[in-house]
């Protein structure tokens, strides 16, 4: 699938245009497109300033040469590119397999254009049919949170480390439980409203209503651009 998520990733950066502040997403896919844009940087004076979505993103972009801001110092993104976990045929997503999904909705918020670059494996019919869905919480809720996740239907556990003992820790310091819907999500609007309510939830992967295109990236290279309805 790298040929796939290359090209989706290439293809997203070449709507970056001089002047352009831009939310920089996590994951494989997006690294594409920010490696893209350090390329047009250095080769034909493109000028961006960029929000990064995670540790790992700030690091990536520093090492491109993408100059950094935060959104204290700007009041609006014209663009944020992402990657995402599964797309519905609605272009709602399941986001989070990297544990950003807290900072990466925060700055999809703040963008006139929510693009989200994906490959075939991603498209779902119902969101959750493949992946779990991730909910970030604070570490002395846990208990709580999976009882919530329990009553919404899902099989819930704590994300553990796999080079360091012991939980998944955030880029904020909290913890990841990660939700399987056996069959996917029958109501994904009623579970975003119930773990939004839940106290100790910082954020869910659910992005609804958020993106406004995909680029889907596929093995031959080609990409297919799809757009929300308004
Ligand atoms: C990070 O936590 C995620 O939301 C990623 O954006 C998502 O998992 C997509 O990553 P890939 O592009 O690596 O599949």
């Amino acid at each position: 699938m790298n040929d796939a998520k290359k090209a989706a990733g290439e293809q997203a950066a070449e709507l970056v245009r001089t002047g352009m502040r831009v939310g920089l997403g996590t994951g494989s896919t997006t690294a594409y497109a920010l490696r893209a844009i350090g390329r047009r940087i250095r080769e034909s004076s493109l000028h961006v300033m960029g929000v990064p979505t995670s540790f790992a993103s700030e690091r990536l972009a520093r090492e491109c040469g993408i100059p950094l801001t935060t959104l204290d110092d700007i009041d609006e993104l014209d663009l944020a590119l992402d990657g995402a976990d599964e797309v519905s045929p609605d272009l709602d997503l399941i986001k989070g397999r990297g544990g950003a999904h807290t900072r990466e909705k925060v700055v999809a918020a703040q963008a006139r254009r929510f693009i989200v670059l994906t490959d075939p494996s991603k498209d779902v019919d119902r969101l959750g049919a493949k992946r779990v869905l991730p909910v970030e919480v604070l570490p002395m809720a846990t208990g709580p949170v999976l009882r919530t996740l329990s009553g919404l239907g899902a099989d819930a556990s704590l994300r553990m480390g796999r080079e360091k003992d012991g939980p998944v820790v955030t880029d904020q310091g909290f913890w990841l439980i990660d939700a399987q819907f056996d069959g996917g999500i029958d109501d994904p609007a009623h579970v975003d409203r119930t773990l939004r309510d839940t106290p100790g939830v910082l954020d869910h992967g659910l992005f609804l209503d958020m993106a406004t295109d995909v680029f889907v990236g596929h093995p031959d290279g080609s990409v297919e651009h799809r757009q929300r309805d308004e």
